[in-house]
């Protein structure tokens, strides 16, 4: 077991190599050179983060990498190349057996928090579909406990003050490229417990910066579920909601660095207004009812918090905003639990 993965994390950084090497090649990367500075990326950004071309074909990867049927077989294992299948779901005898995952897109390697690269998201050039490709699950990259830029972020600056979380590969890049290097991405799922825990395992700050669109308010959303259970005290989270149409790198190419940095000081909304925000949608608080629907609501999401300081206040706040004594919150996160 221990060997193969040895063996993955080799050929995965392999498969890097060759994706950084086919970005040099100036026969064919003209096309990706043009889109990652029109991007605003400088070659310094890209070499950071390692970011490299998978080529147009079915097969430059496998050519270069599968030359046995042992590599062939471990390539595919590895998330890099796709088992050909016939229409009954099986493999048409005599063709050749596997074609490359990842063809013609700007590649970013996913790093582990030792630096080894363990799998790829791969961006179309133009408007193509689906706009990112990621590498599946595999023996050594399981995507809900791996945050992109992680590895970059900790390469530099040991002592990180706060992570940022954001949603995609670009805003990590683009952040880094205007001298935010403390930005990490989900890898095209929610942002779960596990990618929390990891955060807070470098840093006591986190901020959740996701994009202005619908996707990205549920992002926060969830996000913050996520979040309630590992806020023990000495921790903070705050949330920058962007306007819509935003996201992290059009937002940084627009103001630049420092006042991204100033944006997230004095407009990121700290947890707990966050919440009571989100709960007080559509609730009018000067009505009976309303205060009952508040309690209701609240209640279960604040049993999440540990034990604590923390906790203790946020039940406070709660209790001011309903006007209940706190024994009788804690009735009725009774009530609920026992209704689910
Ligand atoms: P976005 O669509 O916001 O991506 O999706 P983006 O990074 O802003 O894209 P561009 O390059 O600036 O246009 C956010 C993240 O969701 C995942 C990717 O991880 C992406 O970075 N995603 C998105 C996918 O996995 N597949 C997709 O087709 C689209
Ligand atoms: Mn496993
Ligand atoms: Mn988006
Ligand atoms: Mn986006
Ligand atoms: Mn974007």
């Amino acid at each position: 077991r221990q060997q193969e993965s040895q063996s993955l994390y080799q050929l995965t950084e392999k498969a890097a190599e060759f994706y950084r090497e086919k970005l040099k090649d100036h026969k064919i990367s003209t096309p990706a050179i043009t889109y990652l500075k029109n991007r605003g990326l400088s070659g310094a950004i890209c070499k950071e983060f390692g970011i490299g071309l998978a080529p147009p074909g079915w097969d430059n990867l496998l050519n270069q990498l599968g030359t046995s049927a042992e590599k062939a077989e471990q390539l595919e294992l590895a998330g890099l190349t796709i088992r050909r299948q016939d229409s009954d779901g099986k493999t048409e005898p005599g063709k050749r057996h596997h074609y490359d995952r990842f063809r013609n897109r700007i590649m970013f390697p996913i790093r582990d928090q030792r630096g080894r690269t363990i799998a790829f998201g791969g961006r179309v050039l133009g408007d193509d579909k689906p706009k990112y490709l990621n590498s599946p699950e595999t023996p050594i990259f399981h995507k809900g406990r791996e945050l992109y830029g992680l590895w970059e972020a900790r390469q530099a600056n040991r002592d990180l003050k706060r992570l940022i979380v954001v949603e995609g590969y670009m805003d990590v890049v683009a952040l880094a490229q205007f001298d935010i290097r403390c930005a990490v991405a989900t890898l095209g799922t929610a942002c779960g417990e596990d990618h929390i825990q990891l955060a807070f395992r470098h840093t006591q700050e986190l901020v959740f910066c996701f994009d202005g669109d619908r996707a990205g308010r549920t992002a926060a959303r969830r996000a913050l579920e996520a979040a309630l259970p590992h806020m023990q005290d000495g921790r903070s989270l705050h949330f920058l909601l962007l306007p819509e149409g935003e996201d992290p790198d059009t937002l940084v190419r627009q103001i630049g660095g420092e006042r991204f940095d100033t944006l997230i000081d004095e407009q990121g909304r700290p947890l707990e207004d966050f919440l009571f925000d989100l709960l007080g949608e559509g609730i009018n608080i000067q009505t009976m009812d309303g205060r009952a629907r508040l309690s209701k609501a609240a209640a279960p999401l604040l049993d999440l918090l540990p034990k604590g300081v923390y906790r203790q206040l946020m039940f406070q706040q709660l209790a001011r905003r309903t006007g209940l004594e706190q024994d009788m919150l804690e009735e009725i996160i009774a009530a609920e639990k026992a209704r689910s």
